[in-house]
């Protein structure tokens, strides 16, 4: 979703924040733009596409030289990608950046117009420059964005610079992420920490109707009554290295190599005495005990881990588990309160409709448990309780290492409560976590393997349509699988339960039409091998997911991707046969032509429902 920077300082403004905004590109946008501060005059730069398409602009319109400026990355929401919709919009004496919803934009336009405003754009986000351009007639800035933000509904977060004060930038912020990097001298407001990494690691958390003010004398905060503030400032523990490919074509194939290291360092932040223990996030097994239900609340890849997690939890805990997708849960009136767990999965922690899951399960009265890998997070410090899982920066759009380390910690979880209901032994739950602690080793191993992902990618490179199948962990998989694929190659993909295709989908099955069939788990190999005849028997192309050494009847499968997994239970397989899934995607990608980092139309961060 949209992405904000904003500059104070001694650099050129312009380089500072063409930097941040690709930094921030993972977010996913449209188009792209600038404002800064050339003497008093404002100078605008924007434009439809990528940001390749502003730098050819500025290269032709001369970049704007100054100290002090605001810009944007938009993911369209109201009016088309174009270059008048592009931000910065400027309205009367005030330019701004946007990044959210004003729902009550139209009544506001309305409002504006009586007052003799024109709009020069279809978004919602003109508005608030108008808007504070009539509250400006003080000529106070502050004045001006606090009359503002009463009236505004919805969420945002604003950059915002005056025409009369060319070195100061303020930004506000209600529902979406905004981050004021505390530099030397300087000052810096980002949707995320990595747009300004590069100059100060020293950051501050806005909170929601919080203002802040940069200017020459340093950084000052507000309330939403214009009141001072006093803030922390945090380090991130982030680098600079984190947020570069280091030598990997992509960021995607990066992130999916990482994860044999941040699956080892979420296991070691939760495991102690070879036994997950959660006291140090507050969850004791007393409270693992009374719980009745749980539920787990997601949006996309995260929902995906929460399904293998339902999996994991009702196996062993015997706890019934729902998973729901969040803009679901939300409007759904669900059946939730006192004496139930909601398990919110998110990488971002920012995504609206996770967020709003999160705060309808809290006011009903259950406990929340949010599993962020951003630990400066809306969602993060929203939750009653929260596992940090420690992925590290993400930036691929399609989330892979973000998801291993998800279902990592939901293991170690659905341990523990199997262990604190006393369904399994202490015993058991060391067996379990020491099965756990191997599976770094194996996600090596399967993406030292990559080569025969590449060649079953090779495979798919005419295809149009494709199916995924499997059988419990393995069908919570295909999904995560298929979503994958479709995310980055464009390609259309089902994942169905491989029981379940035969009643009504297996009508789509025709000559050479691939379905890639995981078949990890030996107590259904045998129905699913009966599922795999079904469809080869209709002509399918059978790629076939697999324990080394499984054998299928001659002329079932066309391509077998043999993992070897050890001695790893069926239970933990999900963990390495996803890289294998995460590289058919990415190479199915790279083999298209597509940008894996970057799919189009979509965001990392949706921070709108
Ligand atoms: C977006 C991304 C997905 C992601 C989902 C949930 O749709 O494109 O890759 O899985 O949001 O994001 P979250 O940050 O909550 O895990």
């Amino acid at each position: 979703m949209c992405g904000i920077v904003g500059y104070l300082g001694n650099r050129d403004c312009t380089s500072v924040l063409m930097d941040g905004l690709e930094k921030l590109e993972y977010r996913g946008y449209d188009s792209a733009g600038i404002a800064v501060f050339e003497g008093r005059e404002i100078k605008t730069v924007k434009t439809r596409g990528k940001l390749s398409a502003m730098r050819e602009k500025l290269e032709r319109e001369g970049k704007p030289s100054g100290h002090c400026g605001i810009g944007h990355t938009r993911w369209a929401t109201h009016g088309e990608p174009s270059d008048i919709n592009s931000h910065p919009h400027s309205n009367g004496r005030v330019t701004i950046v946007h990044n959210g919803i004003i729902e009550n934009y139209a009544e506001l336009k309305e409002f504006l117009t009586e007052q003799g405003y024109t709009f020069l754009s279809q978004t919602d986000s003109e508005v608030v420059a108008c808007l504070l351009d009539y509250y400006y007639a003080e000529r106070n800035p502050l004045h001006a964005i606090t009359e503002t933000l009463k009236e505004l509904r919805g969420s945002y977060a604003l950059g915002m610079i005056f025409k009369d004060f060319p070195d100061r930038v303020y930004a506000a912020r209600r529902g979406s992420p905004l981050i004021v990097g505390m530099g030397s001298g300087e000052g810096f407001i980002a949707s995320d920490i990595p747009a300004f990494l590069k100059y100060t690691k020293e950051y501050v958390l806005l909170d929601d109707n919080e203002i802040v003010r940069l200017d020459n004398d340093g950084t000052r905060f507000f309330d939403v009554h214009g009141k001072p503030v006093t803030k922390d400032v945090q380090t991130a523990e982030w680098d600079v290295e984190q947020a570069q490919k280091c030598g990997f074509p992509h960021y995607m194939l990066k992130e999916i190599h990482e994860q044999p290291d941040v699956v080892q360092k979420t296991l070691d932040s939760l495991v102690k005495d070879g036994v997950p223990d959660l006291t140090g996030i507050g969850l004791t097994d007393d409270m693992l005990r009374g719980f009745q239900r749980v539920y787990i609340t997601a949006c996309g890849t995260a929902m995906y881990a929460g399904i293998v997690a339902k999996y994991a939890i009702e196996k062993l805990a015997r706890v019934p588990v729902a998973v729901e997708i969040a803009s679901e849960f939300r409007y759904m009136d669900p059946i939730v309160g006192e004496g139930d767990l909601v398990i919110v999965v998110s990488q971002s922690g920012e995504t609206a409709d996770t967020k709003a899951a999160l705060e309808l399960a809290k006011s009903r009265g259950a406990k929340t448990l949010a599993v962020v890998n951003v630990k400066y997070s809306a969602i993060a410090r929203l939750a009653d309780i929260c596992i940090n899982t420690l992925a590290g920066l993400e930036i691929a759009v399609a989330s892979t290492k973000a998801y291993s380390v998800q279902i990592v910690s939901l293991y170690l979880l659905a341990f523990r409560f199997a262990y604190a209901r006393g369904i399994i032994s202490e015993n058991e739950l060391k067996r379990l976590t020491a099965q756990l602690e191997k599976t770094p080793e194996t996600i090596r191993s399967v993406i030292e393997h990559s080569d025969e992902c590449q060649f079953a990618a090779s495979q798919l490179i005419n295809t149009e349509t494709l199916f995924f199948i499997g059988r419990g962990f393995d069908y919570a998989l295909s999904l995560e699988g298929s979503l994958k694929l479709k995310e980055i190659s464009y390609i259309h993909s089902e994942a169905y339960a491989a029981g379940e295709l035969k009643h009504g989908t297996i009508s789509l099955i025709e000559q050479n039409i691939p379905v890639i069939t995981i078949a990890t788990q030996r107590h259904v190999l045998e129905k699913t091998i009966s599922n795999m005849e079904e469809v080869k028997a209709r002509g399918a192309y059978i790629i076939a997911l697999c324990r080394k050494g499984t054998t299928f009847a001659d002329g079932t499968v066309d391509l077998k991707l043999e993992l070897d997994f050890g001695e790893l239970d069926d239970m933990l397989v999900p963990l390495p046969t996803v890289c294998a899934l995460q590289l058919i995607a990415y190479y199915s990608s790279v083999l298209r032509g597509n940008d894996p980092d970057k799919p189009r139309n979509l965001a990392k961060s949706v921070t709108t429902e």
